[in-house]
């Protein structure tokens, strides 16, 4: 089966990786040629360091190389594909351009799973002529190691396409959870809620980053602080999830003013080498 991946940041590369050594022959896309070069060294990388552990079980480091293409042409990459999940940017008018393009030039039996953190799959199923086809499948960061897949049926997503969906997810190596469309699912609005109030709390002098990961980590048991994990899924990103829930879902979700100032600033977490912590002296990890 070719699986293609659409947007090749933090999500979009750790996907194709994970499709990649579970078998699939996969597509990465991006507009962005640098993000579409920085995730090819990334997941070569990757490969190596999972061939030098031995846990290339499938296929070799050099097959793995030839079973992975890096394109920028949506339209054409697209239609020899047999399953698409798109991970570009969360906002509506990019998911919206992105699957009216896929829609219109990938074969009529393709899926289109949407990685979004929040938004509707029923919206964004209308913009195609396949709504019954498209799906939420929420990874987590990083996609590699954490286990679950949270799957999110529109109002139009067929039995079939949940079923396929699965399929693939488990074929991943991952665990599922099937929850109904409300903006956030189970995951995000949770995690948003979180992260923000610790962005409150820094903002209200409660006490220090490290101070408030600490308590969250020790005291509450959770594997990471609340700003550990938003550098590593990326200020930006934590940041539009606030924005349309808020818009969705109302007050308690208003972006702390702090990590709308930390995101102006260009202070986006590891990816930037800097967020709520400095990274710039870190050796990046994968
Ligand atoms: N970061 C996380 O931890 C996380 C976790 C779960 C889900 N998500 C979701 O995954 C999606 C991607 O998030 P991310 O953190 O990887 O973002 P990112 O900013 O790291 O990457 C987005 C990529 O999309 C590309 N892109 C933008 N417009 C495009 C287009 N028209 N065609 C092709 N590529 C395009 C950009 O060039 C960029 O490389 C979002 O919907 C986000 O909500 C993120």
């Amino acid at each position: 089966m070719r699986l293609t991946v659409v947007g090749s940041g933090v999500m979009g590369r750790g996907i194709a990786y994970t499709a990649l050594i579970n078998g699939y022959f996969v597509n990465l896309i991006d507009i962005n040629e640098k993000a579409l070069k920085d995730a090819e060294i990334e997941i070569n990388k990757l490969v190596q360091k999972a061939e030098s552990r031995g846990l290339l079980v499938k296929v070799s480091e050099e097959d793995m190389k030839n079973r992975i293409s890096y394109s920028t042409n949506l339209e054409k990459d697209v239609v020899t594909s047999d399953f698409i999940i798109e991970a570009v940017t969360e906002k509506i008018h990019i998911k919206k351009f992105v699957f009216e393009t896929i829609d219109k030039f990938a074969p009529s039996h393709c899926i289109l799973a949407t990685n979004t953190s929040t938004m509707s799959p029923t919206e964004i199923g209308s913009y195609t002529k396949r709504p019954d086809k498209v799906i939420a499948m929420h990874f987590f960061n990083p996609v590699h190691k954490m286990k679950l897949v949270e799957i999110v049926r529109g109002l139009e997503t067929s039995d079939e396409t949940v079923s396929k969906v699965i399929e693939v997810a488990k074929c991943m190596n991952k665990e599922t959870v099937v929850v109904n469309e409300f903006p956030g699912f189970v995951t995000s609005r949770i995690s948003a809620l979180i992260g923000n109030e610790a962005f409150y709390m820094l903002q209200e002098g409660v006490a220090t980053p490290e101070e408030i990961d600490k308590a969250i980590k020790l005291g509450l048991n959770f594997p990471m602080g609340p700003f550990e994990l938003g550098d590593l899924v990326g200020l930006d990103a934590r940041l539009n999830n606030l924005e349309y829930l808020h818009k969705t879902l109302g007050e308690k979700y208003r972006p702390s003013p702090l990590l709308v100032k930390y995101v102006k600033a260009g202070r986006l977490g590891r990816k930037t080498g800097k967020g709520v912590y400095d990274y710039s002296n870190e050796e990046v990890k994968i």
